[in-house]
């Protein structure tokens, strides 16, 4: 939700800033701009992404006055304010010396800026951020430094932030400043970097370090000066960075979505460690002492989207393995419904980014009513990773593309280890059973593979199918949130109108909308509830749809089911999701590829979504 970047030094600081918004565009890209610091004053360009591409603000800058060692820019996601580019950031004050770049939201934006506005000040914008340029302004009017103003500044502002700043009258210099809204450091000789995520620096810094809630960092050159809000701690806290330059990169691809699905085979190698059983104590980040997690008698799993999907598939493994009820909430309803948890609660919040807001919120609560609190994040030193008892990380590296590919089956498999050895420590499988199932789960990587190189099998059944505009994906059991889950990638690109289904509830109204203009896609491997899955099918193909069935390629019953097939590898039933995705996923980037949509960046969507 909105990206901000800064750098400063001798450095050429404006295509590190365009390099760097490119980078973040996943964050929100309804429009972009950058400041920098020149000769006697603030030089800016914005564009309306929508209209003039990120390419077009590159060229503006090749045409900037020299640039004095500092600027900052921004990607925006609409919230307060068009996405035009009159609401586009930098935003800058009454005299053009300050230029500020925010996310996050101002919640007394409001009644500051009639304040503002009562007293002279011209805001030129919609957006609830311009007042920070303003109050900035205003506090340097009695000499102050910018880091002072900014710093008096914070104390009349309330609600979440991420923020750098530069001024004309200080070169060479960016202030910056964060509270909930994710913000890091990076430094390396001579010049500094500041940034929403790491992936915008990723080959700049040498040392990265995490900025947390009240602190300001000035920014001068390769020299961080911290200082502080409240009670916020003094130093910044070092962030180790495994991520390389080429995991935040296209790398040949023509789009990151594409890239990431390939990545899946390793994401879910990586995450798992390819170490065999772990005992929970092996969990480095989980943080929860064996007999806490003994004594756990329900386990609540919050999220949204794509996230939530996973952790409908970790419900059937964690109830079937591990014999505990498993309540299963949409992260934004619920702290809302007065759910009933305790200290012998674990409350287990699913996120690729660790920062949207609903299932931070929603781990908030459950800490706030006394109950253990996990969560799973792929993006280290997130705000639920800090704020959670603990973290079981996945190891998917950057996640650029908005649909979440890599991310759900890495979410899935550490979802499922923990399960089987939270399933040994209460002696719920026999050791003997969960090697079995780890040893397989062990083999999903080289399944996924062998699916993936399907993908033009897959992807010519979408262009047999591509001129429908409506599709229903079913599933039973786990093949549900697989359906749910390919019924979500399909509207998110391809913007068709697409539905999953309990493929058993169908007849319980939705079989009113199928007729001969539908596909259905059935996921029909081999598991508990096939043939009822298969006697679904029949149902829909009778009132005329057109049947794609994702079947197991040693099964030679199911393709008879369907008009088409998408072959997958078999597997374990409840490891079948982490495969059975691949070709749901190829078909929604075959059909937004033929309704001509940007596949990385579908309209109306961020990435990281920090807003309620
Ligand atoms: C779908 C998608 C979103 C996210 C959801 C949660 O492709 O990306 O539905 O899954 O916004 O985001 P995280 O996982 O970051 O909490």
């Amino acid at each position: 939700m909105c990206g901000i970047i800064g750098a400063t030094g001798p450095i050429p600081v404006a295509k590190i800033l365009i390099e760097g918004l490119e980078r973040l565009e996943y964050r929100g890209y309804d429009s972009a701009g950058v400041a920098l610091v020149v000769e006697g004053g603030i030089w800016r360009t914005r564009a309306a992404v929508s209209t003039v591409s990120m390419k077009s603000l590159a060229d503006a800058v090749v045409n900037a006055p020299k640039v004095l060692d500092a600027g900052v820019g921004h990607t925006r996601w609409a919230t307060h304010g068009a996405p035009n580019e009159r609401n586009a950031h930098p935003h800058s004050d009454c005299t053009g010396k300050v230029a500020i770049v925010h996310n996050g939201i101002i919640e007394n934006h409001a009644i500051l800026s009639s304040r503002l506005i009562e007293d002279g000040h011209n805001l030129a914008s919609d957006t609830d951020s311009e007042v920070i340029a303003h109050l900035v302004e205003e506090n340097l009017r009695d000499g102050s430094s910018l880091t002072q103003a900014v710093l008096n500044t914070l104390k009349v502002i309330e609600g979440t932030y991420a923020i750098a700043a530069v001024r004309s009258d200080e070169p060479g210099t960016v202030v910056a400043a964060r509270n909930v809204s994710p913000l890091i450091v990076g430094v390396s000789e001579g010049a500094s970097y500041v940034a929403s995520d790491i992936p915008a620096i990723l080959g700049r810094a040498e040392k990265y370090f995490s900025v947390a809630d009240g602190q300001v960092v000035t920014l001068k050159g390769e020299n961080l000066q911290v200082d502080v809000v409240g009670e916020a701690p003094g130093e910044l806290m070092p962030l180790e960075v495994s991520w390389d330059l080429d995991m935040a990169q296209k790398g040949g691809y023509e789009s990151f979505m594409l890239k990431e699905i390939d990545e899946e085979p390793r994401a879910i190698a990586d995450t798992l460690r390819m170490r065999g059983i772990e005992a929970i104590e092996m969990f480095d980040e989980l943080n929860l002492d064996p007999a806490v997690l003994r004594q756990i008698d329900k386990i609540f799993l919050v999220a949204c989207g794509t996230s939530f999907h996973a952790a409908m598939v970790a419900k059937y493994a964690f109830e079937h393995w591990c014999k505990i009820p498993v309540e299963l909430d949409i992260a934004s309803e619920f702290r809302y419904r007065d759910p009933v948890v305790d200290g012998k609660t674990l409350v287990i919040g699913v996120s690729q980014s660790g920062e949207t807001i609903d299932t931070l919120q929603a781990l908030r609560e459950a800490r706030r009513l006394g109950s253990h609190a996990i969560a799973v994040a792929n993006v280290v030193d997130s705000s639920m990773t800090r704020e959670a008892d603990g973290v079981l990380y996945t190891r998917a590296g950057p996640e650029i593309g908005v649909a979440a590919t890599k991310t759900f089956v890495a979410q899935v498999a550490i979802l499922e280890a923990f399960a089987l050895s939270l399933a040994e420590l209460r002696n719920t499988l026999y050791k003997s059973e969960t090697e079995l199932l780890m040893n397989e789960l062990l083999t999903i990587p080289l399944k996924v593979e062998r699916a993936i190189a399907r993908a033009s099998e897959y992807r010519s059944v979408a262009k047999e199918i591509g001129d429908s505009k409506d599709f229903f994906f079913l599933g039973r059991h786990v093949g549900y949130p697989t359906a749910l889950e390919g019924a979500l990638k399909l509207k998110e690109i391809s913007y068709l109108h697409a539905e999953g289904f309990a493929a058993g509830e169908l007849k319980h109204g939705p079989i009113a909308l199928i007729d001969s203009s539908s596909v259905v896609i059935g996921v029909a491997t081999r598991g508990r509830l096939w043939s009822k899955v298969l006697s679904n099918l029949e149902e829909v193909r009778a009132r005329g749809a057109r049947v794609v069935v994702v079947a197991n390629e040693d099964d030679t019953q199911t393709a008879h089911f369907g008009d088409y097939v998408f072959k997958v590898p078999s597997t374990h039933e409840l490891f079948a999701p982490l495969i059975d995705i691949i070709p749901l996923q190829f078909l929604a980037y075959d059909l937004a590829l033929q309704h001509g949509n940007d596949v990385d960046r579908p309209r109306n969507l961020a990435k990281t979504v920090t807003v309620e």
